[in-house]
């Protein structure tokens, strides 16, 4: 009985924490892109700004990931950080674009393909460092 019962606490446990860590684009917005988004620095986009963000938001959802997970100009590849999945990547740029005059929703299984398969294009393009 005691067995079970520390089980099922575990579970429990386990289960708030896991739906309470998760914040989706916002954390990891706050945890990386924060850097140098909040302040504009080199020119980023700022986080709110509507008017920088608009002609970004023009280019549409799959163009835009695919260069800004790609790194473009002065944004680092990933926003600098190598583990960062195209997933969370996706979530956090769309969490600043609607907090910057935007209305993305997340992209579809679809649209991912598509995505990974520019990425690919681009990186068969690059030069050798
Ligand atoms: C080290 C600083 C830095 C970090 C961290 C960073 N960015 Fe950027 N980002 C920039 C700069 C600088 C630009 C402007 C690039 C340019 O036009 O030269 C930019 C531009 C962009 C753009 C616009 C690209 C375009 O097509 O014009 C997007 C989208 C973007 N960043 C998303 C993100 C996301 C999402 C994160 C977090 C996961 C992030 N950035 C983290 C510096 C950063």
């Amino acid at each position: 009985m005691l067995r079970q019962t520390i089980i099922f606490s575990f579970f429990v446990l386990t289960l708030i924490i896991s739906l309470t860590s998760y914040a989706g684009g916002e954390s990891t917005y706050k945890s990386i892109c924060i850097a140098c988004h909040a302040s504009g620095m080199n020119g980023a986009p700022k986080f709110q700004n509507n008017l920088a963000w608009a002609p970004i938001i023009k280019e549409g959802k799959v163009h835009v990931i695919t260069e800004a997970y790609n790194g473009v100009r002065k944004m680092p590849a990933k926003g600098g950080r190598p583990d960062l999945t195209l997933e969370d990547f996706s979530e956090a740029l769309i969490y600043m674009v609607n907090s910057s005059g935007g209305n993305w929703s997340k992209p579809t299984e679809q649209e991912y393909i598509q995505i990974r398969n520019n990425i690919l294009k681009l990186s068969s393009k690059r030069k050798p460092a």
